[in-house]
């Protein structure tokens, strides 16, 4: 019987500690499971953490086991190693499938019929590779995808037009990673174009400024990466806005990793694409509209991913 209230973090390095951080303070759930393969780790996050619950609404948070999970509605999985300066997160894919086949069967094997929401890296490749060793159907088995990437993008967009983020409707889509793109075509503030809310703003180089922002938003994790060793606090966030259109059953359409069944002519392949999000997990992943260039972009970085899912042992 699956508790709507209780969730489990598998992976409690930067990220997983600070999604369960971010999540207590949603009050989404009456209980948190922590799971890492360093028992002691786990712990000592539930224990620091613990000591927050009187001022939050999140009854419990705790170190468990995979019996803990059976009856998880949501398992956030971040286990894995992160990028180190320079590495991209394809970089990563060897080591984190590794990981990925110790922790699914653990899953599989309990019956648990909760939802899966993939935060490591390469995130789409890992929601791939934890779609086809579980066995659920793509709807149960999705990821962050460039849901953080978004964020990034509207946030670089709201500082360069002096609006606020709320009223900026754009989306990163693609590869969470080097491949990724913006829609910058269907980009817009308020529903003006977005070229034409930058000449109100007095802004009239547009390929220069869009080449700009892209960059920034591309290169994001190496530049804070290059800073502070790695990042977390945007993703965590990330995934509790992913996880609260679950648990409220928002119906919110947010570009996760979802599997493509021939958007865009690209099948059997998991890319972040705007998917709407609720209760019963990844719904429908929507053909938004492209420009040519942007519909080449993602092919590209679909071709990427099928590239590397080929060499791997699925
Ligand atoms: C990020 O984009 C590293 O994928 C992580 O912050």
């Amino acid at each position: 019987m699956i508790n709507m209230r209780k969730a489990a973090i598998i992976g409690c390095g930067f990220v997983g500690a600070t999604t369960a951080f971010s999540l207590m303070h949603q009050g989404l759930f009456t209980e948190l499971v922590l799971i890492d393969t360093d028992q002691k780790k786990a712990e000592g996050e539930a224990m620091d953490l613990s000591h927050g619950r009187p001022y939050v609404d999140t009854a419990r948070i705790y170190a468990g086991t995979y019996d803990d999970i059976t009856d998880c509605s949501l398992i956030i999985i971040t286990a894995g190693a992160n990028q180190k300066p320079n590495e991209t997160r394809l970089d990563l894919v060897h080591k984190n499938v590794a990981i990925l086949k110790s922790i699914i069967p653990e899953i599989t094997k309990r019956g648990c019929e909760g939802l899966l929401l993939i935060v490591s890296n390469p995130v789409d490749i890992l929601t791939y590779a934890a779609f086809r060793l579980s066995g659920f159907p793509s709807s149960r088995v999705f990821g962050s995808g460039t849901v953080l990437d978004s964020a990034r993008f509207r946030y670089l967009l709201s500082e360069h037009l002096k609006v606020d983020t709320e009223s900026i409707h754009a989306f990163i889509i693609g590869e969470h990673g080097d491949s990724e793109l913006a829609v910058w075509s269907g980009t817009n503030v308020a529903g003006i174009p977005i070229h034409d809310f930058c000449e109100f703003r007095g802004h009239y180089h547009h390929t220069e400024a869009m080449e700009a922002i892209y960059h920034r938003v591309k290169n994001s994790a190496y530049d804070i990466i290059d800073r502070k060793g790695a990042t977390y606090y945007g993703i965590a966030m990330a995934v509790s806005h992913i996880t609260e259109s679950i648990i409220r059953n928002k119906n919110s359409i947010l570009p996760i990793s979802s599997l493509l069944t021939g958007q865009y002519g690209i099948r059997d392949l998991y890319l972040s694409i705007p998917t709407i999000v609720n209760r019963g997990g990844a719904q429908q992943p929507l053909e938004i509209p492209l420009s040519g260039q942007e519909h080449l972009a993602l092919t590209k970085s679909a071709k990427t991913l099928k590239e590397v899912i080929a060499s791997l042992d699925l």
